[in-house]
């Protein structure tokens, strides 16, 4: 098999190596000897780094997470739990299916299995505390109040602060704000961020822009995504995004209440490049694989199927995704279909109408496609009363605005290059997969 076929996943021989290698990557150092050694898990020496690698950046005081895994005496009670959410990978939230596609990218915090069965054989072992000298130093949790991308040049604030009361229910919201923006300008840097203290409200927030073209058209794209523990894209040095003058930036928000009435004025704020400069590389963030007029989703189907694609003009490289799906969604699938006929399978991921999740690859296996390949997007829903979303799986559904109709595409982020620089690229990924 050469190199080409192997990136691509193009062979089984291929998958495996990968897969050996990711699992090697997420290991915990040195858990998998210390089990071999006595044969007992323990929270301290086994349990804790994976909590605090994986969890703790939401599970802590002060932030969206229902209860604190900081400490022995909070995570105890909750031992059988834990083990239940992370076998089904339930938690941490993030839904990429692993044996399929790329299978490295940014900030990926899911479990290996190793880690899982680690938390089962420990959960299983009556949870016992281990030897308190084991356990690693506490990390530094980041700062919900300050910005990760440093105080921003420009800020923008939804237009009304929004009280989430001690007994709502879950709300998913829209808002809309002007930018106030004068001209066009190029994004170095993003961060969507809850009101201080409002953390502990604030499931998810996706920001998102939209303008209108010369053209009459409209224009935008995504722009970040706030959840607890990853917030603030700082674009790499010469990389930036469009934002254009008048652009009205929408925050779709979910809040869920915590028992007690907090008020949120969620804010996005931006590092810009001066006024007229262009960076060499444009990330683009668009919807691909629209299937407006073809949802058709019958009362009660599971697994029901749609598609949609996007040719890319000119070579490519993706840098992420998100899928977009309303309450029925159930997984999806985004695959590029070669100029060469070669069929490649990027990502696959289930979808929880709870989670806005965005999947960025990792730059050295990010997706590099010719000009003219098809990005086809495959999207499947669930309208059964399986789906413990689902308010009523006696309706037919159909595409719409609100979280009860329905939707299927991918928020795609990538940039093109000239066709020098993408066969430039190529050759160094040939290079580096012969170095394995
Ligand atoms: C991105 C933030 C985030 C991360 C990371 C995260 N959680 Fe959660 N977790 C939540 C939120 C929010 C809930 C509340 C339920 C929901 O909204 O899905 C939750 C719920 C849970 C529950 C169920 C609590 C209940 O009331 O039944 C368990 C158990 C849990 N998490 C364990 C973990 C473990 C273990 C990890 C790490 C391996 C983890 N979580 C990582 C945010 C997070």
């Amino acid at each position: 098999m050469n190199a080409r076929q192997r990136r691509w996943g193009g062979g089984l021989a291929g998958v495996c190596m990968l897969a050996v290698a990711g699992g090697a990557l997420l290991a915990p150092s040195g858990a998998a000897a210390g089990q071999a050694a006595d044969g007992g898990v323990t929270f301290t020496r086994d349990v804790l780094p994976i909590l605090q690698r994986a969890c703790q950046q939401c599970h802590r005081p002060g932030s969206v997470a229902p209860m604190s895994l900081l400490t022995y005496q909070e995570v105890r009670p909750w031992a059988r739990a834990i083990r239940d959410k992370t076998a089904q990978r339930e938690m941490p939230p993030w839904f990429i299916e692993r044996n399929v596609g790329v299978r490295r990218f940014k900030e990926d915090p899911s479990l290996s299995d190793a880690e899982i069965a680690a938390i089962g054989r420990w959960v299983d072992a009556g949870a016992p505390r281990g030897n308190p000298a084991d356990a690693p130093p506490p990390i530094e949790l980041e700062s919900l109040e300050e910005w990760r991308i440093g105080t921003p040049e420009w800020i923008v604030e939804l237009p009304e602060p929004v009280v989430v009361g001690d007994v709502d229910a879950d709300r998913w919201l829209d808002i809309w704000a002007d930018s106030r923006l004068t001209a066009d300008r190029y994004i170095k840097a993003v961060e969507t961020k809850p009101s201080p203290g409002a953390h502990r409200v604030v499931h998810h927030v996706a920001t998102s822009m939209r303008w209108e073209e010369e053209d009459g058209e409209e224009g935008g794209g995504f722009l970040n995504e706030y959840a607890m523990g990853k917030n603030g894209d700082i674009f790499p040095d010469g990389t930036g995004r469009l934002i254009r003058a008048g652009t009205r930036i929408r925050f779709n928000m979910h809040y869920s209440s915590v028992g007690e009435e907090i008020v949120d004025r969620t804010r996005v704020g931006f590092q810009l490049y001066p006024e007229g400069y262009v960076p060499d590389r444009v990330l683009i963030s668009r919807h691909v694989g629209d299937s407006f007029d073809t949802l058709d989703i019958p009362a009660g189907a599971d697994n029901v199927r749609s598609d949609g694609y996007y040719v890319l003009p000119e070579p490519t490289q993706v840098t992420g995704f998100q899928p977009h799906m309303h309450i029925r969604g159930k997984r999806m699938c985004v695959e590029a279909i070669h100029p060469s006929g070669l069929i490649e399978t990027l990502s696959c991921t289930g979808h929880n109408f709870g989670w806005h999740i965005v999947y960025n690859y990792a730059d050295e296996v990010a997706p590099l496609l010719p000009a003219g390949t098809i990005l086809h997007v495959i999207g499947w829903h669930d309208n059964t009363a399986a789906n413990r979303y689902n308010p009523d799986p006696k309706n037919w559904v159909g595409f719409g605005n609100r979280s009860i109709d329905d939707m299927s595409f991918a928020w795609m982020s990538f940039f093109h290059m000239p066709e020098v620089v993408y066969e430039q690229k190529l050759a160094e990924r040939r290079r580096g997969d012969s170095d394995e």
